[in-house]
């Protein structure tokens, strides 16, 4: 289990990431937030050695890790359960979980006993939640609980029934209005850091003057005080559909099927293993085998 590093001896803490905006309007490039999602141990490990800024366990978890149509079937366990591995392999990076669909949605007070789990179970250090105006009483609440919340507006995939799709959001003079609104309103009511999904990148820039917060976008274009994406578009890994906000930087996708298909070959053809990659018996053992046991029976 990794150690965590101290407010102060690297690690990224909410403070830290606020502060980003108050050294803007200079918009220095190493002032600019980098986050990517990360859902297990391993990938954690090396996107904190790698010295990302956010470790975001995102309910993409339940499209990009658990193979459903849409991030809606993703459970407060599931979210716990990610979150805590995540943990685990992050010593730098400020740790943000996703609250899930169905987890903010009952009760004030079951909400905040949801967003406790991931702190206190996932180790998570701040909680996301998607929506603007109708979150506000949420956010109070769960700052109150001493829980910083980065807020999501703009395209919110748990909306995917009320949107009728992932469409980019604020296209028209009043919808623009109404996302603007929504940003404002999770930055009153405590948020820390906002995400901006898919929409114009006049309305990002307009959004990210306007607020005293960070803005983090994705399909938001390159005004932002920060950016996100989903690992494994990053990466190429197994992504069934690319945005076109997502810019690959990698194949694995094809690199993981090369090595597969090779190790196949390999094994089918008796290449692998190879006596270097086996272990031996000691000589003596192996005579002491060899020798034939006065009790054997052929
Ligand atoms: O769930 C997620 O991964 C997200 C990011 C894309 C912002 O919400």
């Amino acid at each position: 289990m990794s150690v965590r590093l101290h407010a102060g001896n690297g690690k990224i803490t909410v403070p830290d990431i606020v502060s980003r905006k108050s050294r803007l309007p200079s918009r220095l490039p190493e002032n600019r937030i980098t986050c990517v999602t990360a859902y297990d141990y391993p990938t954690a490990r090396i996107l904190d050695q790698t010295g990302v800024d956010i470790l975001l366990v995102g309910d993409s978890l339940g499209m990009v890790v658990l193979g459903y149509d849409s991030t809606l079937p993703v459970t407060v366990d599931d979210m716990v359960h990610h979150t805590r591995a995540v943990s685990r392999g992050t010593r730098r990076a400020l740790l943000v979980a996703d609250m899930p669909y169905g987890s903010f949605h009952v009760s004030l007070d079951e909400s905040v006993r949801n967003a406790v789990r991931l702190v206190k179970e996932g180790g998570a250090e701040a909680v996301k939640v998607e929506g603007g105006e109708r979150r506000i009483e949420l956010i109070a609440r769960l700052v109150q609980a001493e829980i910083p919340v980065m807020g999501h507006v703009g395209l919110t995939p748990q909306s995917l029934h009320a949107l009728g799709g992932f469409h980019v959001q604020g296209k028209t003079a009043e919808a623009a209005r109404q996302v603007e609104r929504d940003a404002r309103a999770v930055e009153a009511a405590g948020a820390f850091a906002v995400v901006l999904e898919s929409m114009p990148r006049e309305l990002a820039a307009r959004i990210t003057e306007k607020l005293p917060i960070p803005t983090i976008g994705i399909g938001a274009g390159p005004d932002c005080d920060g950016q996100v994406l989903v690992f494994h578009d990053l990466v190429g890994y197994a992504a069934e559909h690319k945005p076109k906000f997502v810019r690959p930087y990698a194949d694995l996708s094809a690199e993981i099927s090369r090595a597969v298909a090779k190790y196949c070959e390999d094994v089918r053809s008796g290449r692998f293993p190879s006596d270097a990659e086996s272990y031996h018996s000691a000589t003596e053992v192996r005579e002491r085998l060899s020798a034939r046991q006065p009790t054997e029976s052929r």
